[in-house]
């Protein structure tokens, strides 16, 4: 039986476009033009989707989108929300009501009907990706540190670039931390929203396909998703099951991908990092710093990562003197590092002014070298 689509809108010619579109593909369409007239429908006709316009005059699409799910007999219809891409950023909380997925005006009827199409199909449970061509799962790493400051990004990113360029296979990088997001400042690149608007969806709801929509491209090659800048959207870093959700999902986009974690066993970590086939331990040479990545190191241990997937990685950010040696480290920690980074604050200063990663600045630096081999480990590891 062909399934029933409502599509909503307060626009009538937009409203008779999409209609046409969908009717095309054998679905049954039924058409209101304002909220209340929506949640009528709803009720009686009990519609699989509802296309659903976010700006209306009476009811918007976030109210209409609430009601239903407050309302049992409504509840599972699925909300594909439709707006224009301008009122995307405000209204991200509004998504929270509920919304399985999100298209933006103006649209492409190949567009339209993709979504549509595979938000259906997840309802009855076939899943799109091996249409998609995504059935292979990538191979996640971790990067990760007891404290902040100490050169996780920087690492993540470079290593990134360095693992795309000798390897030829797509590697994404993620920073896991909404509200911190660095990686995009770093490389001054914008619209670090992306994650925000997964956040706005049912965790059952994240896809490839929807991580896709938001991954960006740096200029190496290497896909980017950004975590937002703002103080404020840290509020997502509670929502454990968005970020294992995008953990998984995000491994069928790419042969690997590359999670900035930050520091700290955080909630959201511990679920990442059982995700993670390998994980680098990013250390500084400072005695406390040292003391704490050892506990880190035994709490992952204890968490079931084994101790042949964890590299150590120790990176001095300041000249030998003002800091431990590599012997003291190692003889602190009981445990060899399998990577040392050298001091390169002018470099690094460089880097940041001109958002260009450290690796790319200078191609045959000692620090690109010593990225290029960590690159070269990660990869003989995913064999
Ligand atoms: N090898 C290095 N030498 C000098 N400074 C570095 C080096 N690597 C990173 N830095 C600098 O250290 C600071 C912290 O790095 P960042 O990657 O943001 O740390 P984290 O992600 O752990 O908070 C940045 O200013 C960065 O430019
Ligand atoms: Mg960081």
């Amino acid at each position: 039986m062909a399934e029933k689509i409502l599509v909503v809108d307060d626009d009538l010619d937009t409203l008779r476009l999409v209609g046409m579109m969908l009717e095309g593909q054998g679905y049954v369409i039924l058409a209101a033009s304002n909220g209340q007239q929506a949640l009528n429908l709803a009720r009686s006709e009990r519609p699989d989707l509802i296309v659903l316009d976010l700006m209306m005059p009476d009811i918007d699409g976030v109210q209409v989108a609430r009601q239903l799910r407050a309302d049992p007999q409504t509840q599972d219809i699925l909300i594909v929300m439709f707006t224009a891409k301008t009122q995307m950023e405000e209204k991200l909380e509004g998504f929270e009501a509920g919304a399985d997925d999100y298209l933006t005006k103006p649209i492409q009827p190949k567009e339209l009907i993709a979504h549509v199409k595979a938000v259906l199909r997840r309802k009855t449970g076939v899943h799109s990706i091996s249409e998609l061509n995504y059935s292979e799962e990538g191979h996640r790493i971790a990067f990760i540190s007891a404290k902040g400051g100490v050169g996780v990004s920087t690492l993540a990113i470079n290593t990134g670039i360095a693992l795309h360029g000798l390897s030829k296979k797509s590697v994404i990088v993620t920073d896991f931390r909404p509200g911190c997001g660095s990686i995009g400042l770093e490389l001054g690149m914008t619209n670090a929203q992306g994650f925000n608007r997964l956040f706005a969806l049912n965790p059952a709801a994240i896809s490839p396909q929807m991580i896709e929509k938001e991954l960006m491209t740096h200029p190496s090659g290497v896909k980017l998703l950004l975590s937002s800048p703002q103080p404020g959207d840290a509020r997502y870093l509670n929502s454990v099951d968005h970020f294992h959700a995008i953990c998984r999902q995000a491994a069928y986009l790419a042969h690997f991908v590359i999670f900035d974690l930050g520091a700290s066993l955080t909630p959201v970590n511990r679920k990442v990092l059982k995700e993670c086939r390998q994980v680098v331990l990013v250390i500084e040479p400072i005695g406390q710093t040292v003391t704490q990545s050892k506990d880190l190191y035994d709490l992952m241990v204890e968490l079931g990562l084994s101790a042949g997937n964890i590299i150590l990685a120790l990176v001095n950010r300041q000249r030998a003197g003002m800091q431990l040696s590599l012997g003291q480290v190692q003889d602190q920690l009981g445990l060899k590092i399998g990577h040392v980074f050298t001091a390169a604050p002018e470099l690094a200063y460089q880097a940041q002014v001109s958002n260009t990663p450290m690796i790319l600045r200078q191609t045959d630096g000692v620090v690109t070298q010593q990225v290029v081999s960590l690159a070269q480990r990660l990869l003989q590891n995913s064999r």
